[in-house]
């Protein structure tokens, strides 16, 4: 005999699967009509065009600082090239940490579940994107940008043992701040053609990726455990400023002849900086904080990340 309760809980816990199921079909339906394959979609072998950034300048870190102003436009353009490479890095390494994240996500889901399928296929895009950035990278010439050490090594502890919320919280976190971005690279006629294709490739994909993390981490937020809730606000504070902190790689300044120091400490004094990383995270913020996620020593450490005013 089941009591009254009991049922009330197994009918909330059959509405979250059904849910789950919708969401993922419609996700799959998507991605039959809007995927993209960069090898071909992208003319790769078109050169390099004078007179076009490589990242909009106003996204460019030192934007706007007193070491801006003194740069030559050509030294700007430079900085941009680097930065552009060191966010595809970026992009890399957090797209790596998100296809095994998703493995482990659904290595004990039903295996013909439109959620297992479409984690499947969210995978499949990471591979082509992670490749696509790769190519990007090699195209403009400058270096790839790894993340410090100590960050790439935490990553692995994140992407081995993280929870389930966890996991997804970290996700949006890597996800909607470059999109950001992206969407305001890709209309961008300053940018390079191929640029804005990668850009406008990955903004039209990572949506539906971004529904995907939203959904499962707003139903795992109301069936969680308190302890893995509470854990997940710490984990994703502890996230969002490790990522502030990894976002650009400070070596770009040392290879366009800029005094490394001095340009990480005006980028850190920069308003306008503040502003963009902001505007990014803002989306992001506001649904975190919607469903519970930016509370207690979390918000604080998301305050100190810099992605959220006081
Ligand atoms: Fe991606
Ligand atoms: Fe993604």
């Amino acid at each position: 005999m089941t009591t009254a309760t009991e049922r009330e809980v197994l009918r909330d816990a059959l509405g979250l699967l059904r849910d789950r199921e919708q969401v993922a079909e419609r996700l799959l339906e998507s991605s039959a009509k809007h995927s993209f394959d960069p090898d071909r979609e992208l003319d790769w072998a078109a050169p390099v065009e004078d007179g076009k950034w490589f990242w909009p300048p106003e996204l460019v870190s030192l934007y706007d600082t007193p070491l801006w102003r003194k740069m030559s436009e050509d030294q700007r353009m430079e900085l941009a090239r680097h930065e552009a490479a060191s966010l595809a890095s970026l992009g890399i390494w957090f797209e790596i940490i998100l296809m095994q994240l998703l493995v482990r996500h659904i290595y004990d889901k039903p295996v013909t579940s439109n959620h297992v399928r479409y984690a499947l296929t969210e995978i499949a895009d990471e591979c082509r994107h992670s490749m696509m950035f790769a190519r990007m990278i090699q195209k403009g010439g400058a270096p790839s940008y790894p993340v410090p050490r100590i960050y790439h090594n935490l990553a692995r502890v994140l992407k081995t043992a993280s929870t389930t919320p966890g996991s997804f919280a970290a996700t949006l976190l890597g996800e909607e701040i470059l999109d950001y971005m992206q969407r305001l690279t890709f209309p961008d006629e300053r940018v390079q053609t191929l640029v804005r294709g990668v850009t406008r490739i990955h903004v039209v994909e990572e949506a539906r990726h971004v529904r995907y993390a939203r959904e499962e981490l707003r139903r795992q937020m109301v069936t969680a455990p308190r302890w893995e809730q509470h854990l997940t606000r710490l984990s994703c504070g502890e996230a969002a400023r490790v990522f502030s902190t990894c976002f650009i790689n400070p070596q770009v300044y040392t290879n366009t002849g800029l005094d490394r120091r001095e340009a990480v400490a005006q980028v850190k004094a920069s308003g306008h900086r503040a502003e963009v990383m902001q505007n990014g995270a803002k989306r992001l913020t506001d649904f975190l904080d919607d469903i519970g996620v930016l509370r207690g020593a979390g918000r604080k450490l998301w305050v100190s990340s810099g992605l959220l005013a006081k």
